[in-house]
């Protein structure tokens, strides 16, 4: 379990929806590195949307465009059920690169490295995701994260194969 940093404020009103606090206090942490991760993969995602080059040039502008739209729309979902159990989602930048497993990687115009680094970074989503969906629903006993998650994992899974078949 991460140490880093969590934003820490106390709620109005705690939630009593019969998740232990000590359970969704480790839940939350875990979506907060999720929600890291995810914002990371977003902002390469936009910077690979504007300066790709190359004869395929318009596919992967649009490529990408699809793909961080739908990585904003997961990026509020994986927020909101922050909340939903309670506790506050982490908002800084600092703090995302801090609690991240994905790494920035220097820039780069080249289709294949681009597609080679989000499929690294989609696969690296996959694998945190799916070591916690059972740990989250026996030991923290919050199955709605669980269940969440793996609609969670399988976007991923989808993008993940969509590069593989850009790399094959
Ligand atoms: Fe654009």
């Amino acid at each position: 379990m991460s140490t880093k940093t969590v934003e820490k404020h106390t709620p109005a009103l705690s939630a009593n929806i019969g998740i232990l606090p000590r359970n969704s206090e480790a839940v939350a942490l875990l979506l907060n590195t999720l929600l890291a991760d995810e914002q990371v993969l977003y902002n390469k995602v936009r910077s690979y949307h504007w300066n790709v080059e190359g004869p395929s040039f318009m596919e992967l502008h649009k490529f990408y465009e699809n793909m961080y739209t739908e990585l904003a729309e997961l990026i509020d979902d994986v927020a909101e059920r922050i909340r939903k159990i309670g506790h506050f989602t982490e908002s800084r930048l600092s703090n995302y690169l801090e609690l991240a497993h994905l790494l920035e990687q220097d820039y780069t115009k080249d289709p294949k490295e681009q597609q080679k680094n989000l499929l690294d970074d989609h696969e690296t989503i996959c694998r945190f995701v799916r070591e916690h969906i059972e740990e989250i629903e026996e030991k923290y006993k919050d199955v709605g994260t669980s269940d969440f998650l793996t609609g969670v994992l399988k976007e991923h899974e989808k993008f993940a194969w969509f590069l593989r078949a850009y790399l094959g």
